[in-house]
This record gives structure tokens, C-alpha cells and sequence, in this order.
């Protein structure tokens, strides 16, 4: 089944929920499950094209040298670009003084005078801050979007955002926050990444309901962004086929699947997973019922990266000086179902460009 006839067949799901009154931005309503809200709305440009530039793990430690290349890479991208939205997909800092080294990156995107917002990955949390803390710094920086985080809801940095044409909304992008590591008790502890818990899944349908409904009952097509990968991605590599990118190595997500494909599939908006976590992939991934796609390391070498190291074979080997950095676009077409992606190198090159 291709995509376009799986979002049609799912549009009944949508449609079958009981009518609810149709929710302005900012949402305040309280839903039954889960504070409804929009982070921020969006339009084409007067061309009828919106374009989301996405970094991810850009790792930086401010005063080292070997971050560099990740403030180079993120200011280039930005001037370069110029793009409608900015998602950085997280692991923004790798090291103490961990609020500063997260401020030197964010500033960029604070200065550009463009929108955006963050995915917070597993090392965000990591180097003293709380969560909540590093959160609080990144919504008081100009130009983020990111909401509180919603009572109730597990994590942070959980948000959508929606994109209208002249004939209403044509795009939704679902923030999820897959927090860090977790471990579970019992007999045998189970020690993993983090999983979306049910306060994520329900505050997810509460809102693609909502805006099913702006719709006309029609599913609105979605991408997610969020920092590691689902553990589906394992089985669709194998059935799947990558249609441009690097597979530089094993995705690594939590071992426990909680379901959130299950409900982006009952929806049936969500047409693209989109997430970083993974320095050595950048590819792009058709398992047939869904786009699954990692961004491009947009770091230094403050940790692993082998993408754009010459003659580079997978496998273990000492992080190049040079490898290339770069970062992930999405273009969207008022009036237009599908999405073009490419990725964009440090420099200027252009890599897979391909309309989904
Ligand atoms: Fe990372």
C-alpha cells in the first residue's frame, strides 16, 4: 500500500470521533486527557513554500576547540538556508559548564530572527542541569516556540505546531520528548533508553483528533521529530528500503516499544519519523508505512562521528579531523501532500534530494 492510500484509508478513524468545538491557537482548553495546545502556527511564504531546517547533536562543549566546526556548521546553515523553522532534534550540549555550552549553540538560533523550537535529547540532561532546568533556559531564548511542559504529559519538550495554506491547515509537526534512560525494576532490571509512555501517546491523539477535525475529518499530515529512534526502525531496515543516505550503523533505541508507531498508524497522519540520536545515519528510510529519517550530525568531534570521513567503512575507527557536518531540509509545497528533504553539508553540498 502506498502512503497516500494508507492516509486515505485511516481517514475514518479520524472522522469517527465525537465532534468537539474547533480549538484556536494557543489551545487552553483542558481535554480528557491532556491540556490542548498549539505551540505556534505557521504559513507558506508568498512563493506558497514553507522550508524546516533540522539540526541534531551538535555535541558542543563550549571552549573546546573540537566543538568548533558545530558553531560553524549551525551559523552557515542558518545564514545559507534562511528557512521558515528551526527544529534542533537534541544532544545540543556534551559537556559541563552545560548551560553555557547549550546558550553558545542556542544563541545562533536566537539571533537569526527566525522560529524555533527543540526535541531534547539523552544528553541534555546529562551534565549537571535538570531537564526542567535546561528546558526553562531554552523557552526563555528569543525566537523558541516550545510551550511549558504540559502537566501530566512525561517529558519536556512535547509540542506541535501547525502550518496553514489559504485553505486551512495542510501540515502538523509533533515534538516528543524521549527523555533518557530509564530503568525498570523487577526480578530482572530491564537498563535501556527511555520509552514514550502513555501520557505522550494520549496528549499525541488528543491533538491529531483536534486537528483531524479543523480538517474536515481528514487526517493532517504530520512529521515527528524526536531525538531517538523508534524500535521499529530495526525491523523496517530489513524490510524497507533506504532510498538515499549513509546506514554508518546500528540505530540504538530503547529496547522497549511502547506503541507510539501504532497510534501514528491508527491516525494516520504522521508520514515521517524524523530523529537524530545516531551520529553515523543520515538516510532516509521507505518501510512502505512510514518515512523513517535521521537528520545529519551537525556537531564537531567532541564525540563519534564517521559521515563524510573519506574512504570511511562502518566500523570502529578514530574520529577524522574534516568529516563533514551538515544538517537536514525539509521543503513543503502549499496545496501539496508529499514534502522534499535533502541534507545539506557544512560547505554547501547538497546530498539526497528526494521528494517523498
Ligand atoms: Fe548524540
Amino acid at each position: 500500500m502506498n502512503r497516500r492510500s494508507f492516509l486515505k484509508g485511516a481517514a475514518f478513524v479520524a472522522a469517527s470521533v465525537a465532534a468537539r468545538p474547533l480549538l484556536a491557537s494557543p489551545m487552553a482548553e483542558a481535554g480528557e486527557e491532556a491540556p490542548l495546545r498549539v505551540a505556534r502556527d505557521f504559513s507558506f511564504g508568498p512563493d506558497g513554500s514553507f522550508t524546516l531546517l533540522q539540526f541534531t547533536d551538535t555535541h558542543h562543549i563550549i571552549g573546546d576547540p573540537r566543538s568548533k566546526r558545530a558553531l560553524d556548521c549551525v551559523r552557515e546553515a542558518l545564514d545559507a538556508v534562511r528557512p521558515n523553522l528551526v527544529i534542533h532534534t537534541g544532544d545540543i550540549l556534551f559537556g559541563k559548564p552545560d548551560m553555557e555550552s547549550a546558550l553558545e549553540v542556542l544563541q545562533l538560533l536566537a539571533g537569526s530572527g527566525i522560529p524555533w523550537a527543540v526535541a531534547l535529547g539523552n544528553h541534555d540532561s546529562q551534565f549537571g542541569s535538570t531537564r526542567k532546568d535546561m528546558f526553562d533556559l531554552i523557552r526563555s531564548l528569543p525566537g523558541c516556540v516550545n510551550l511549558p511542559p504540559k502537566e501530566g504529559v512525561y517529558g519536556s519538550s512535547n509540542d506541535v505546531l501547525r502550518l496553514f495554506g489559504a485553505q486551512g491547515i495542510e501540515r502538523a509537526f509533533y515534538l516528543f520528548d524521549t527523555m533518557d534512560a530509564v530503568i525498570l525494576k523487577g526480578e530482572e532490571e530491564i537498563h535501556c533508553y527511555d520509552y514514550i509512555r502513555h501520557s505522550q501517546i494520549a496528549w499525541y491523539r488528543a491533538h491529531s483528533e483536534h486537528l483531524a477535525q479543523e480538517n474536515g475529518g481528514q487526517p493532517v499530515p504530520s512529521l515527528a521529530f524526536f531525538h531517538i529512534p523508534l524500535r521499529e526502525i530495526e525491523e523496517a531496515l530489513i524490510s524497507g528500503t533506504i532510498l538515499g543516505g549513509t546506514n554508518g550503523e546500528p540505530p540504538c533505541p530503547s529496547r522497549l516499544n511502547s506503541g507510539l508507531l501504532a497510534q501514528f498508524r491508527e491516525m494516520g497522519d504522521v508520514q515521517a519519523i524524523v530523529t537524530g540520536h545516531d551520529h553515523d545515519n543520515d538516510y532516509v528510510l521507505d518501510a512502505g508505512y512510514m518515512y523513517y529519517i535521521y537528520g545529519r550530525f551537525s556537531g564537531g568531534d567532541t564525540i563519534y562521528n564517521h559521515l563524510g570521513r573519506e574512504g570511511y567503512i562502518p566500523s570502529d575507527g578514530p574520529t577524522a579531523p574534516g568529516t563533514v557536518s551538515g544538517c537536514r531540509v525539509f521543503r513543503f509545497q502549499e496545496g501539496q501532500p508529499g514534502f522534499e528533504t535533502y541534507v545539506r553539508l557544512y560547505g554547501g553540498e547538497i546530498q539526497q534530494r528526494l521528494e517523498l
